[in-house]
């Protein structure tokens, strides 16, 4: 008996705690990580206690309209009506209106002065080309998937697209924004304190729109400006005691014409810029884990894992050939170990 009362009381909060849980973690906008994604939150906290005391009082009116006999010839007074039925709508919806107007000005970042960095960051499909940009505006370097910015200072994003409509969304930093072909949008985002939140495309791109997700890596200002001085000079070097036969496989597959890695031959530019791959946190636009292993079988099967990309599969690389490719590709992370 009793457990039967556990399972049921288990069982009854399970919606609550499925509710909750949307309230925290790496992409929940209820959970937010910086001042133009707090505004959204408190915007969206005001709405809904407000929508729900409102709620509470016409369905208190409803229940006095119907159980109310026999004395409920208040509820069709005159002043009930124009009061309850007109004038508080408009004065409660004017207010609101005018107070969402002015705090957008803060979740568009209108106040905020000059960023620290700018980064460009374009939608493909289904993948993110981030570039980072100096103070004229030139690319200094290029990565993928993956953004890191200092924490405590504004980044402005310049949002494009190489193909059709995505959507720029990291809910715990900012709002959504469109990412259109032939144009620039620009937003900003600003992360209190070092931590990892999730983006995710939010706008229908074709078949892989779901599997187009990413990190925006906020680091300690002095440790992001460490990793940026990596980025800009550093040519890709992979760790040592790692063979040479992965980057000859890399070279001889003819992965170069879509890919770059920096201080080799590869200079594609079509897809991910591969110089630090292994310094990332994941592989496929967020879909995987990024280790050897998941490299290996990326390579050899991306067909099956994400259908559609732009990259082929390469089932027929021999066995050992993958295994040194994928080990190459993993080495190439300036921040691990020697
Ligand atoms: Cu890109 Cu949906």
């Amino acid at each position: 008996m009793t457990t039967v009362g556990i399972s049921a009381g288990t069982f009854a909060l399970l919606p609550a705690a499925a509710l909750l849980s949307a309230c925290a973690g790496v992409q929940s906008a209820l959970d937010p990580a910086g001042p133009h994604a707090r505004e959204t939150a408190v915007i969206t906290w005001v709405l809904f206690g407000g929508a729900a005391v409102i709620f509470a009082v016409v369905m208190s009116l409803s229940a006095a309209a119907v159980f109310g006999r026999p004395r409920r010839d208040w509820l069709s007074s005159r002043a009930l009506v124009i009061g309850g039925g007109i004038v508080c709508p408009v004065v409660v919806l004017a207010a609101l209106l005018a107070w969402t107007l002015q705090r957008a000005g803060v979740i568009l970042g209108d106040d905020d002065g000059p960023p620290a960095i700018r980064i460009r960051i374009t939608g493909e499909q289904w993948w993110w080309r981030v570039q980072y940009l100096d103070a004229g505006g030139r690319i200094e370097f290029a990565t993928a998937n993956e953004i890191r910015v200092p924490a405590g200072e504004q980044v402005e994003l310049l949002l494009e697209s190489a193909d059709v409509i995505h959507s720029f969304w990291v809910p715990r930093l900012a709002g959504k924004l469109d990412m259109i072909p032939g144009r620039v949008n620009r937003l900003r985002i600003l992360a209190d304190r070092p931590g990892v939140s999730r983006g995710q495309c939010a706008e229908y791109c074709g078949g892989q729109h779901a599997a187009m997700a990413l990190d925006v890596i906020a680091q300690a200002p002095a440790e992001f400006t460490r990793w940026r001085e990596v980025q800009r000079r550093a040519p890709a070097a992979p760790a040592a005691g790692v063979p040479a036969r992965g980057r000859q496989v890399f070279l001889d597959a003819g992965c170069g014409a879509c890919h770059t890695i920096r201080g080799t031959p590869a200079a594609g530019l079509r897809g991910p810029d591969l110089t630090h791959v292994g310094s990332r946190l994941r592989l496929g636009a967020g879909m995987l884990p990024n280790d050897r292993r998941t490299l290996a079988r990326w390579i050899a099967s991306v067909q099956d894992i994400k259908p559609g990309s732009l990259m082929p599969s390469f089932p027929d690389l021999p066995r050992q050939d993958l295994a040194a490719v994928a080990a190459y590709l993993d080495s190439l992370d300036p921040g691990a170990a020697p």
